[in-house]
């Protein structure tokens, strides 16, 4: 472990010299009582390899005090790394057609409830036009995994995105060839978000039958290769999951150095295996939430939309407290919102999407934090191996 304090950050300043120190003595109730927290919090922020037993410390840590010391912490580093704006992302739920069955997942293809779409190019360019005259620099293209999806067909709308609306173009499609990505990075596209879900190999084959870790990790460094800005993430509360596999993803997410992480709670479906299992818990996708952004310092990091519908309540605000800096409203056209149900009650399936900036606004405002209307590229100087 390095000399607490001593080792230099990325920016060049000594911990100690930083202006995270002052932020922490802004907040003396969290930082005295508990100096040895304080004293961890610093361990990890400053480690360059992060020591397993340290990340299970803070996750198992359930004092107020100290988890108040943790949100701080993770506000400071989020404060000096990448300021107080919240970036806005625009989301195109553009299929919900998948070939894979990830037992978590309401849109896996043993859902034989689910009503199937996949939207027009004409339904995608006008959505994504919603989003450039809402003053939104980034478009999110998601969709299930298509065995169908034409690649050459999703080529020409990043390019007529690119050509005509001048947006940032985030990709999130699953699992696909290297000429694929290529293709599409040739096109235009900037970003690419393919969450890990866990870093545990044989966890991870469980919940995705048919599908290989090794895989998942091939596309994201065929991606980073690509020159995509690229960004995983993880699943709290998945069954079989454990406070050391978390741990284990914070360590996955340092070492990839990724330039997005998104962290979400698992919220069951009714029509899927995991149907019985509780729920992700709140608490500990704030921890995650908070040492994500400790480690990473500059990524982006959303409050995501299944933080805002886990318990009926809208607790994105609370992950913006505890380190987070973007919020992804659904432009997906009103009618196919309700079927893009990869969890029930998610937040904003029947709001017009007009007034989701506003409201962005508004929750935004309430933190005492403003919205960032600029594209959000990512703050990594160079981009990198990222597994
Ligand atoms: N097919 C693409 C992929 O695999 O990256 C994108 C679509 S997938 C539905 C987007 C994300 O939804 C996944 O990365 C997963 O973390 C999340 N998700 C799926 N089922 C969920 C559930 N039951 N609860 C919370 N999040 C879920
Ligand atoms: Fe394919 Fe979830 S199972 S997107």
């Amino acid at each position: 472990m390095h000399a607490r304090g001593a080792k230099p950050t990325d920016c060049g300043l000594r911990i100690a010299d930083c202006g995270l120190k002052r932020t922490r003595t802004a907040n003396p109730q969290s930082a005295i009582r508990n100096p040895q927290f304080t004293a961890l919090l610093e361990e990890v922020y400053a480690a360059e390899r992060l020591e397993l037993a340290d990340i299970e410390a803070v996750l198992r840590t359930e004092g107020p005090e100290e988890l108040q010391a943790l949100f701080d912490f993770a506000e400071a580093v989020r404060r000096q790394f990448v300021g107080d704006g919240v970036l806005l992302r625009g989301i195109i739920e553009f299929s919900n057609v998948c070939r894979n069955t990830c037992l978590y997942c309401g849109l896996n293809r043993g859902n034989r409830r689910l009503q199937r779409y996949r939207l027009t190019r004409e339904q995608i360019l006008a959505s994504a036009e919603t989003i450039r005259a809402a003053g939104i620099k980034t478009v999110v293209l998601q969709s299930g995994e298509e065995d169908d999806l034409d690649a050459d067909w999703l080529r020409e709308i990043i390019e007529q995105i690119k050509s005509s609306l001048d947006l940032a173009v985030t990709l999130c499609v699953g699992e696909r060839s290297r000429a694929e990505y290529q293709l599409w990075r040739a096109a235009g596209a900037d970003r690419y978000l393919l969450k890990i879900e866990t870093s545990d190999a044989d966890l991870y084959e469980q919940l995705h039958p048919g599908m290989s870790f090794a895989n998942r990790r091939r596309c994201l460094q065929d991606l980073a290769e690509l020159g995509y800005q690229t960004g995983s993430g993880d699943l709290v509360g998945l069954r079989g999951q454990t406070v050391t596999h978390l741990a284990r993803d914070i360590q996955f997410f340092k070492e990839g150095n990724f330039d997005m992480i998104s962290v979400g709670p698992f919220i069951p479906h009714p029509e899927t295996l995991l149907a019985k299992e509780p729920a992700g818990d709140l608490r500990m996708t704030l921890k995650m939430t908070a040492l994500a952004r400790i480690v990473s310092r500059n990524a982006h990091i959303p409050a995501t939309t299944a933080i805002g519908s886990l318990h009926g309540r809208d607790e994105r605000p609370r992950a913006l407290a505890a380190g987070a800096n973007v919020l992804m409203p659904n432009f997906t056209p009103a009618p196919y919102r309700r079927h893009y149900e990869i969890y029930p009650n998610k937040r904003c399936i029947s709001e017009n999407t007009a007034a989701c900036p506003a409201c962005m606004e508004q929750m935004v405002a309430g933190i005492g934090r403003w919205v960032d209307y600029s594209r959000g590229d990512s703050r990594k100087r160079s981009l990198k191996s990222h597994v």
